[in-house]
């Protein structure tokens, strides 16, 4: 009787909510009138004629600024790229490299661009092994001359520049050459930044470029000029890239290379090519996905790790609900198995793609998974796909209004890459060399497993994570975003993907929501900090081997555009200080 009771009582409670809370409050609007969602807990930044995201917000001044002024997304895009190389030094670069996305609207055309680092053509498996054979994984491994790549930036920068942007390189490069030469003033995130950095305080060549003459630290507010760099950017603005693959900026970097026993060859400079690729193509629930393909992972596996998932009602489930989390945990450990023993550089190893973002591979995978139990890693091993033959990284995203695309996710690997500034140039080098597989018994610096696809050949591309992503509709843009974050970054991805197209939420709220993250190896389920205690205990119940001493560790930091309406919505990460999203009108 007393629980009948309680079931009218409930029943009544939740049709009067029904009937006196609107599920959302928008007000109306046309293509002239915003559409404005204000039940949202975050909002999107807004703008009629093209949108800037990114890990900088002066750099998004730039960009928005050339937009305003006539400059398509691809100008915008490039003097963006050359911008951060200025104001975010531990990640944006012209010492290190990466892979974009873009859509040229004239061609009606998204092309993917890797600018990927690659070995130099002296580098050897063995170069971090001792003289047993044992994989040594030192400061030369991580912090020197030996740690860099060849550096693909500048060319990817310039490729789509020349290719399809409207401006000259040098007026792109205008910009950043005026920010290194008259300085930029110390923000809070620059100054703490460099504090700590100690890598930088051990290259004599970096403590000059990054400190005062006595050797101290910048303060907040005080005016940081990079000469060397401007010099190296005015060499490029009037020679071309020919200027740091094979002039003035190119004997500078070999001589550095030369006097510290790294490997970077003027040959090497001189041969180093930007590919343009076809992205990996998927489909989630009628949305087309246009994303990075090999040597990067992170387009294969978010279409793949969807494509498991699409197989699941997750909005009956709901955004963070255990059940969601799960499957995208068990979605997880299995891409990330086939990542290990699959990627490689497409121009050395045969990657099989097509099986591993193929639905029926997908829905095998999704028989195996349970919703009660969590499998563990020592369970799940890369397929076996012979049997379906036959069928401090940062990211930004720019838009026109023409329907030009810029999605760029680029990296010197970890923040201030190796270090290591090229004398009298004030190029700070990457150390990528760290995302090849030395032995496949042996984690990569972000603890990925990878096969003998990924070993260090000369003139081999290492296997990425980088990846920005298109989400269209019956042609039509939906959302481009894109994400630092190392292993994290295909896992980002697909949540904000999922947080949008299956949960309904904005691109702010999609982004802020809290991530999970597990890459097969180590059994591990990373959560961030927001996800709630209860739905923890509930994880834990079905099996998931929870790492509570990562709770506090962020995961990526995503720059997202959405087009709705007729409106551009930009949105940055709150991940990372000093990051912004800036609305062109
Ligand atoms: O290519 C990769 O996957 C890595 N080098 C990316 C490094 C990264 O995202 C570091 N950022 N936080």
């Amino acid at each position: 009787m007393v629980r009948e009771f309680c079931k009218i009582m409930v029943a009544m409670v939740s049709a009067l909510a029904a009937i006196s809370l609107p599920t959302s409050i928008i007000a109306q609007g046309s293509a002239s009138q915003p559409l404005f969602e204000y039940s949202a807990i975050n909002h999107p930044v807004m703008g009629r004629s093209g949108m800037v995201a990114s890990h900088n917000v002066l750099s998004s001044k730039i960009a928005a600024e050339i937009l305003s002024n006539g400059g398509n997304a691809i100008d915008a895009g490039a003097a963006l790229g050359f911008a951060l190389a200025v104001t975010l030094p531990r990640a944006g670069n012209i010492g290190g490299g990466g892979f974009m996305l873009l859509h040229v609207a004239k061609l009606n055309k998204t092309i993917a661009i890797d600018f990927r680092e690659t070995a130099p053509s002296a580098a050897r498996q063995e170069m971090f092994f001792d003289d047993d054979g044992n994989v040594v994984l030192d400061e030369t491994y991580r912090f020197s001359h030996k740690s860099s790549a060849i550096p693909g930036s500048v060319a990817g920068l310039a490729h789509i520049v020349e290719e399809y942007g409207t401006m000259t390189l040098a007026e792109v490069l205008a910009p950043a050459i005026r920010l290194a030469r008259d300085g930029i003033e110390v923000t809070y995130d620059l100054a703490a930044d460099l504090a700590f950095s100690q890598r930088l305080k051990n290259n004599p060549a970096s403590l000059r470029k990054f400190y005062k003459p006595d050797g101290s630290n910048y303060e907040v507010g005080e005016i940081f000029k990079q000469p060397d760099l401007a010099w190296t950017l005015s060499e490029i603005a009037a020679e071309g890239v020919d200027a740091f693959y094979r002039g003035s900026v190119a004997e500078k970097i070999v001589a550095d290379m030369e006097a510290h026993n790294g490997l970077i060859t003027l040959d090497d400079l001189a041969n180093y090519e930007v590919v343009e690729r076809e992205p990996v193509r998927g489909t989630y629930r009628g949305y087309d996905i246009a994303a990075m393909p090999a040597p990067s992972s992170g387009g294969t596996h978010v279409i793949q790790m969807l494509n498991i998932l699409e197989n699941f009602p997750l909005a009956d489930m709901g955004a963070e609900s255990a059940d969601a989390l799960h499957l995208m945990a068990e979605a997880m450990k299995f891409s990330y198995a086939d990542r290990s023993k699959y990627l490689g550089d497409p121009d050395f190893v045969g990657v099989p793609t097509e099986t591993l973002v193929s639905k029926s591979y997908a829905k095998d995978i999704a028989s195996k998974i349970s919703m009660d139990k969590a499998l563990s890693s020592d369970e799940i091993a890369p397929g076996d796909l012979a049997i379906y033959e036959s069928d401090e990284t940062t990211h930004y995203s720019v838009v026109d209004s023409e329907g030009n695309m810029v999605g760029n996710t680029y990296t010197l690997m970890f923040s201030f890459g190796s270090g290591v500034v090229i004398e009298g140039t004030g190029i700070l080098m990457n150390n990528n060399m760290g995302n090849f597989t030395l032995r496949s018994d042996i984690p990569d610096a972000f603890g990925l497993m990878g096969s003998e696809n990924n070993l260090i050949r000369p003139n081999r591309r290492p296997v990425s994570s980088m990846s920005p992503v298109l989400v269209s509709r019956d042609n039509k843009p939906v959302l481009m975003t894109g994400s630092p974050g190392g292993s994290k970054i295909i896992s980002a991805n697909m949540q904000m993907i999922l947080n949008v197209l299956e949960f309904g939420m904005n691109i702010a709220d999609a982004s802020v929501a809290p991530r999970i993250h597990h890459q097969w190896r180590p059994d591990a389920l990373e959560i961030e900090s927001g996800i709630s205690p209860d739905t923890v205990s509930l994880l834990m119940d079905k099996g998931q081997s929870i790492k509570f001493s990562q709770r506090s560790v962020n995961m990526g930091s995503l720059q997202t555009v959405m087009w709705k309406d007729g409106f551009f919505y930009g949105f940055s990460d709150p991940r990372r200080p000093g990051a912004g999203a800036i609305g062109v009108d």
